[in-house]
């Protein structure tokens, strides 16, 4: 394809920053990966951040530390990514899946409402595609009906509620650095955030074999770690992610000036700064477009296709509820090419190649 969906940023300063701790023989727990977690920690704004080696696992400490397990129920969007829920699920957690706002994609509060029942210990937002979900109504009634919040943030690093970045509204927050994502570490990896003393501590202890020194475990731990190559790589992503954040909002008014009135295109709530980890608009079909882009070299994505109350995996578990916005927007949704390194005429061809299928 002439037009990726997404491209990934490999200067010399990350290949230099891997190389040399390559050579320093140091790679793991060391201080590439210590740095990277304050340096994480500063730029979100929050107590305590902890490396680890996926977005998953970084929800996995977080439901383990939580104790959203055995038998808990914890209320979560079904259009997501397929992990926000697993972790809790292995450990004996069961999802309660709800509909999403039509506008950002993310959680409905008045839906979550109603789904809470005794069991519920927790609300998962997920701020899906960089778009912050509404925390504060969110935040509101997890506080009202005493249970944790917890904030997804895999694919919203750098994007803000009200001036604040995400991560720092949860009890803990889970990041993802998957080589699509905003900023990367050239691998799989994830950070946990929490500006929880206690709550930090104990994902970090859980982390490493569940130990806080070499030879005594205090808890049934994982190793969940960080490789100090990736954290390096992740230190010097993390410097360009304000500016790769800003050009991508240009890029993503680009898009919406040209595509405003064929398809419907992402509208950034007042209260939010998108991070546009992916750019989507809702198209009438769908499918065909997809195709007549793939004829013109243009990349698309679905993200996602099936909502995870709909996945066979979950289907032999839980038996689906009706999520009428969720089942109809995956019929509808459509990713663009959308990364930094865009030039504003590849933005406006792909446009363009949307407008002209449509006349
Ligand atoms: C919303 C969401 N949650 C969780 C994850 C899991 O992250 P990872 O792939 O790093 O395990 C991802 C990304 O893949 C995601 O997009």
């Amino acid at each position: 394809m002439k037009y990726n969906l997404v491209e990934m940023y490999v200067g010399e300063d990350v290949i230099n920053a891997a190389i040399e701790v390559i050579k320093s023989k140091r790679y793991i727990k060391g201080p590439q990966a210590k740095a990277f977690e304050d340096e994480f920690a500063n730029y979100i704004g929050v107590k305590k951040a902890v490396s680890t080696s996926s977005g998953t696992t970084a929800l996995w400490l977080i439901y383990d530390a939580l104790g959203i397990k055995n038998g808990a129920e914890f209320i979560a969007p079904s259009h997501t990514f397929i992990a926000t829920v697993t972790p809790a699920m292995h450990m004996g957690a069961k999802p309660i899946f709800v509909d999403i706002d039509e506008e950002t994609y993310t959680i409905n509060v008045d839906e979550a409402r109603k789904k809470i029942t005794p069991k519920t210990k927790a609300i998962v937002a997920v701020h899906l595609y960089g778009h912050p979900a509404d925390i504060k109504p969110l935040k509101e009634l997890a506080e009202e009906k005493e249970l944790y919040f917890i904030e997804d943030c895999a694919q919203a690093h750098g994007a803000e509620y009200r001036g604040k970045k995400v991560g720092t509204f949860g009890d803990a927050a889970a990041f993802s650095f998957f080589p699509s994502k905003v900023m990367t570490v050239a691998g799989d990896g994830g950070m946990v955030v929490t500006n929880n003393e206690e709550i930090g501590e104990m994902i970090s202890i859980l982390h490493d074999q569940g130990r806080r020194e070499k030879y005594k475990h205090e808890y049934l731990g994982y190793n969940f770690r960080m490789s100090e190559i990736l954290a390096a790589v992740g230190r010097v992503q993390l410097r360009h992610l304000e500016n790769w954040i800003a050009r991508r909002n240009e890029i993503a008014k680009t898009y919406n000036d040209i595509l405003g009135d064929v398809v419907k295109v992402p509208v950034p709530k007042e209260w939010a700064r998108h991070a546009y980890y992916v750019y989507t608009i809702r198209a009438k079909r769908r499918d065909e477009l997809r195709m007549y882009l793939k004829n013109h070299e243009i990349a698309t994505g679905f993200y996602y296709p099936i909502p995870v109350h709909l996945q066979p995996a979950i289907k032999k578990i839980i038996t689906p509820s009706k999520l009428p916005v969720t089942e109809r927007v995956v019929n509808e949704i459509l990713s663009l090419p959308m990364h930094p390194f865009m030039k504003y005429d590849d933005v406006e061809f792909i446009a363009n190649k949307v407008i002209e299928f449509y006349r």
